[in-house]
This record gives structure tokens, C-alpha cells and sequence, in this order.
């Protein structure tokens, strides 16, 4: 072969190497799920602009177990002004399973918070723009959630994040959580201390005394002592702290989880709550 011939041929193994290279550590690289959506999803053209806030705190009913039906139902849809932080603290399109990147350990579906933040965008200006931080992880207990426990922290890193750089404003928390605090007594005889020091916790590490906190009471629990937990959360008495009651909403067969159309019923309550509440804080300012 002539030297002048060479050289596209080791181009061409050159090339040939570098893919089999990059398909090799986008194999290994963990996780998984974080690493492909980094590439795969792009920002969002919004992801500068200044949204209106929402935390998503909590358990498995705030991360979803829906069943991801297809085709989605409609508040399930993207929306261009409808944005997620992923896990990568990017401003990515928010679409189902909006927890997929947080709640690793567990198969996420449809959660509550698409169809709250669809029911907003339909009052808000055509151009505010809507910002969901998910934050909760299946299976965990409220003392989980104490400041200085590692998924109290993430939140608060992840809020912070949020908001930096002119990011936006925090509208309010939307907290879900308490079924596994049903199986031991003392845990549900202690939950309502639990969650006012949670509350007080964060609106001080947040630096935002008057943060709207929306707590969903729960629908089920994982032990014998749910009725202890709701009486809990029915009795927290803080300025800013509202309960939007889940009992009764349909459950799927493992009698713990809100089906898919539950979440949809739980995000149009929680947006009525939160739109009744900021009318009446707004005529107040
Ligand atoms: C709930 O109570 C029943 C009846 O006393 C008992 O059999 C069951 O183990 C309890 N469940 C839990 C999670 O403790
Ligand atoms: C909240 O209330 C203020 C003052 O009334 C209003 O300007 C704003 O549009 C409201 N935001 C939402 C999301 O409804």
C-alpha cells in the first residue's frame, strides 16, 4: 500500500475506536439514568428565565406510582413554559416520571405535580414560567427529613439551586409524605412535632419565613397507624401551612398508592389551594 493511502485508513480506525470508546462508557457510566439525560435532554430554552418555584417533597405518592398510561393524559404532557431540575441541576423540559433521576431506587409513574403545575399555567401570564424541583424518594420516614439528614440537605442544596442566578421565586412546597410513619407508634405519635420542626427548618435555611408549605393528607399508610399520622397533620397550627386531604381518592391494588387518576384529582386540589391562598395573600399586600 502506498504511504498516501494510509492515512484515511487510520482515520477511519481512528474514528471507529472513538465510537466503540464512547458507547463503552456510556455503558458503564452510573448512573445510568442521570448520565443518558444529561446527553439526551436538551436545557430548556426557559432555563434562564426567572420561574415561579415548587419544591416537591415527600414519599412514593409525591414521586408517583401512577401508571404511566399511554398515551398520557393531558396534564401529563410537556409544556413548553414547564420546566424540571434534573438531578444534574439543569433546567430540563418536565415530563413524566418527573422523579426518574431522584427516586432511583424505585420504578416512578405519574405523581401529582404535572397536573398541578397544567392547572397553573393556564392562569399565569404567557410569559411566567413554571419551575418543579423534585426531591422525594420512596419508602422514607419523616425523621429522614430532619435537618442535617442527607435528603433534608439535597432538598435544600436543590432549592438553592433553584433560585440562584435570579432562578425565581419559590411559590410553595408541596409535601406528601407520612405513610411510612403509619408502622411504628412512636413514629406517628411524633410526626407532628416532626413536621413543625421541618417547617420551621426550612424557611430558616431558605431564608423565607412566610414559605407557603401545602401538606397532602394522607390517602393510606404502610401500618396501623395512619389515623394518628392524619390527626397529626390536621393539627399543625403555622401561619402558611395548608392540608389538601388525599382520603378518598382512588388507590391502586397494593392499597398504598394513588392511581393514576387520583394524581390527577390530588394536582387539581393542590393547585386550587395554591391559587386560593396567593389571592388572598396577594389583596392583602
Ligand atoms: C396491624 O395490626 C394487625 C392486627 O393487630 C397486625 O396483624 C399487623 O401485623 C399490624 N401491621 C403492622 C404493619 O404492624
Ligand atoms: C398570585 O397573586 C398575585 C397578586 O394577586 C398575582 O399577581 C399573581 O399572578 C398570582 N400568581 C398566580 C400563580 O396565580
Amino acid at each position: 500500500m502506498k504511504p498516501m493511502a494510509r492515512q484515511p485508513l487510520r482515520l477511519l480506525l481512528a474514528a471507529v475506536a472513538a465510537a466503540a470508546m464512547l458507547s463503552f462508557l456510556l455503558l458503564l457510566a452510573p448512573p445510568p439514568d442521570a448520565f443518558l439525560s444529561a446527553f439526551l435532554s436538551p436545557s430548556s430554552p426557559y432555563a434562564h428565565r426567572p420561574k415561579l418555584l415548587f419544591l416537591l417533597a415527600g414519599q412514593s405518592n409525591m414521586a408517583g406510582r401512577g401508571a404511566l398510561a399511554r398515551p398520557l393524559p393531558p396534564p401529563y404532557l410537556p409544556h413548553p413554559r414547564l420546566l424540571r431540575l434534573a438531578a444534574s441541576r439543569r433546567w430540563v423540559p418536565a415530563a413524566p416520571p418527573l422523579h426518574a433521576d431522584i427516586d432511583t431506587h424505585k420504578t416512578c409513574g405519574l405523581g401529582p405535580a404535572m397536573p398541578f403545575a397544567h392547572r397553573l399555567l393556564l392562569l399565569l401570564h404567557s410569559d411566567e414560567v413554571l419551575g418543579l424541583v423534585p426531591c422525594a424518594v420512596g419508602g422514607t420516614r419523616i425523621w429522614m427529613w430532619a435537618r442535617g439528614q442527607p435528603l433534608y440537605e439535597a432538598a435544600v442544596a436543590r432549592a438553592r439551586a433553584a433560585v440562584a442566578d435570579g432562578g425565581g421565586d419559590i411559590g410553595a412546597v408541596l409535601w406528601f409524605q407520612g405513610e411510612s410513619d403509619t408502622i411504628e407508634l412512636d413514629d406517628a405519635r411524633s410526626y407532628g412535632a416532626k413536621m413543625e420542626r421541618l417547617v420551621a427548618d426550612l424557611r430558616a435555611d431558605l431564608h423565607l419565613p412566610n414559605l407557603l408549605v401545602i401538606q397532602v393528607g394522607l390517602a393510606s399508610g404502610e401500618g396501623n397507624y395512619t389515623d394518628i399520622v392524619r390527626e397529626a397533620q390536621k393539627n399543625i397550627n403555622i401561619p402558611n401551612v395548608l392540608l389538601v386531604d388525599a382520603m378518598g381518592l382512588p388507590l391502586r391494588d397494593d392499597q398504598l398508592h394513588l392511581s393514576t387518576e387520583a394524581q390527577l384529582q390530588l394536582g387539581n386540589m393542590l393547585a386550587e389551594a395554591y391559587l386560593k391562598f396567593n389571592s388572598s395573600r396577594g389583596s392583602m399586600l
